[in-house]
């Protein structure tokens, strides 16, 4: 998704700016812009350029200097990807320069308004009116007219904003797209990543919805869209800026699939407690009172997340007994859903930021639900939103695609069911056996990461395919469908992922030999009927490619991963075809950090 960098110092900003907006490539952008000036300037200078960073860096010309700047990477919503589309964008007097995330869902009536009285707009984006807005204003300040604009505005933002008469600030405002502001030494920073400031400074403060700020080189405010003063609370990030780089690897997910025993191991680090076989989960919020009141779990998440809280919903029925599901977010939020007191809503987000998660939480909250996240960012927007909940620590992910992170979502839930089930009915017996299965975790994930080279080899034998169904049962089958989503997102192979027990229902038609499964066979009380489904699938000469825990005599191949607890199989049943995705990918020479079309996280509707 969209990005934003920006700085005010005393350094050379171009070379900073284009550095921060590399840092910021993961997210998914098609076009990209730096605007520029310095106190003893006499206007902006602006560079952008459709395509990558490395596209713009060859634009900017060799007296390009300044210590003052925004800069930004668009993924295109309003309008196509284009030069004039990118941002920033300037007035016609080319005094405002704007950078814009989110979507602003007036923007044809204020624009249709704005060109009535004559404005001319260069491009088809939404954020243009916001220029004109504030170029239009005669307020004394530079805060005063951003403040009149942002009043016609509706919709979602994150913006900053530089002025020609006003070249000794830069002005930002938040409105459902993450702003956080990095604090320097006689220097500072905007971004709407963390990823584009840890390597300059650990200082940050991020700003809540309807909040704005103005940055000096050496001061800064925060106050709300009406003016008041806010008190801003600096935080240390946690995160490395190393942890960014690739690390001898060829790609960030080949990094991020490595990563897992480490990630795992820090999801699990502090939080267990033997004495009384069951976890701390210190920033729940919730008291055992009312947590023995929970009737019912729902669990909101998208893409991955969702995934991940699929396989956590059956953990939370297994382990604690509380009737639990999972529901894509973005279709929760729009189907006025019955909000229940006595459910435990809990949102599941990588980056915290998703607009879908995001809106499903506050539309929670309006109803006066209890809300926990579970969300990797630390004091992101969803990790602030909701009451309470649980860190999954998985570090920083990069790649679009999502591996480490969903590990330790679903490690994590492990943990929340453990909790919940041992404060109901779950026997100690069941307690420690449950502990001892997530301890065991990263040295089993390291002994299926060392047959990389076999997987490997087998993902060769499937680049062919142009379609491959994934399936399973119960447990099983939230591993088919990440699984599937994994190689549809990173190979561009159509995949589809059906429960192993509806497959007479439907799917069967489908089997022949140039359609492969990929079946999650795991050691547990289904074995048998998984079994049958293989038999099912090879009886009209399908190719099988089993997950399971034993060699399975019926599929062309097998990976055999570690067995653990039946209720934790899932977990590490993943892993494998993680890998598998990842080389078929790159057997098919797809872009594997940055799948086409796909943003690491959605910061808008
Ligand atoms: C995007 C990404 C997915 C991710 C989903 C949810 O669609 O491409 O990889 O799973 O957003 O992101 P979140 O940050 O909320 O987990």
């Amino acid at each position: 998704m969209c990005g934003i960098v920006g700085y005010i110092g005393k350094r050379d900003v171009a070379p900073l700016l284009l550095e921060g907006l590399q840092r910021l490539e993961y997210r998914g952008y098609d076009s990209a812009g730096v605007v520029i000036t310095s106190p003893k300037a006499a206007g902006l200078k602006m560079v952008k350029a459709k395509g990558r960073v490395r596209e713009l860096e060859a634009r900017v010309p060799k007296r390009f200097t300044g210590t003052t700047g925004i800069a930004h990477t668009r993924w295109a919503t309003h309008g196509a990807p284009s030069d004039e589309n990118a941002h920033p964008h300037m007035s016609g007097d080319e005094k405002v320069a704007v950078v814009h995330n989110g979507i602003i869902d007036n923007a044809t009536e204020l624009r249709a308004k704005l060109e009535a009285d004559g404005t001319v707009f260069l491009s088809e984006t939404d954020t243009e009116v916001l220029v004109h807005l504030i170029a239009r204003s005669e307020a004394d300040t530079l805060e005063e007219r951003v403040r009149q604009a942002l009043k016609h505005v509706e919709g979602t933002y994150g913006i900053a904003v530089l002025h020609a008469d006003f070249n000794d600030r830069i002005v930002v405002a938040r409105n459902g797209s993450p702003v956080v502001l990095g604090i320097g030494e006689k220097e500072m920073f905007v971004a709407s990543d963390v990823a584009a400031l840890v390597a300059h400074t650990r200082q940050v403060v991020t700003l809540d919805d309807g909040e704005m700020a103005t940055i000096k080189a050496d001061d800064f405010r925060t106050y709300t869209t009406e003016g008041s003063t806010t008190t801003a609370t600096p935080t240390t990030v946690e995160w490395e800026a190393e942890s960014y780089d690739m690390g001898g690897h060829d790609t960030y997910m080949h990094k991020e699939i490595s990563e897992q025993p480490e990630a795992v191991d820090r999801v699990l680090r502090g939080r267990i407690d033997d004495r009384f076989s069951t976890v701390h989960l210190g920033g729940l919020n919730l008291d055992a009172r009312e947590a023995r009141g929970i009737r019912r779990v729902k669990i909101l998440g998208c893409g991955t997340s969702y995934h991940a809280g699929q396989i956590g919903a059956q953990m939370i029925e297994e382990l604690a007994r509380i009737p639990a599901d999972a529901e894509p977010a973005s279709e929760f939020r729009y189907r006025d859903p019955v909000v229940d007191p006595d459910t435990l809503y809990v949102a599941v987000s990588q980056s915290g930021e998703t607009y879908d998660v995001l809106a499903a939480v506050q539309e929670l909250k309006r109803k006066g639900a209890r809300v926990l996240g579970v969300v990797n960012v630390v004091g992101s927007a969803i990790a602030r939103e909701t009451d309470g909940g649980v860190y999954v620590h998985a570090g920083p992910e990069v790649c679009v695609v999502s591996t480490k992170c969903f590990t330790n979502t679903v490690v994590a839930f492990g943990l929340l069911a453990l909790h919940l089930g041992r404060i109901r009915d779950l026997s100690v017996a069941d307690g420690k056996r449950i502990i001892e299965g997530l301890r065991k975790l990263p040295a089993q994930i390291t002994e299926i990461l060392k047959t990389e080279d076999e997987i490997k080899a087998l993902a060769e034998q499937y680049t062919d395919a142009k379609s491959m169904l994934f399936i399973g049962r119960v447990r099983g089958y939230p591993v088919a469908r990440e699984a599937s989503l994994k190689l549809k997102e990173v190979s561009y192979i159509h995949a589809e992922a059906y429960p192993a027990s509806e497959l007479k229902h439907g799917p069967l038609a489908l089997i022949e030999p140039a359609m492969p499964t990929v079946a999650i066979v795991p050691d547990d009380d289904l074995l048998e009927k998984n079994r049958a489904a293989l038999e099912e699938i090879k009886a009209r000469s399908g190719k099988i490619l089993a997950v399971a825990h034993q060699i399975q005599e019926k599929a062309d191949h097998t990976i055999v991963v570690p067995k653990n607890e039946d209720e934790l199989d899932p977990i590490l049943m993943g892993i494998p075809l993680q890998l598998f995705a990842y080389h078929t990918a790159l057997a098919l020479g797809r872009d594997i950090d940055k799948p086409r079309n796909l943003a690491k996280s959605v910061t808008v509707e």
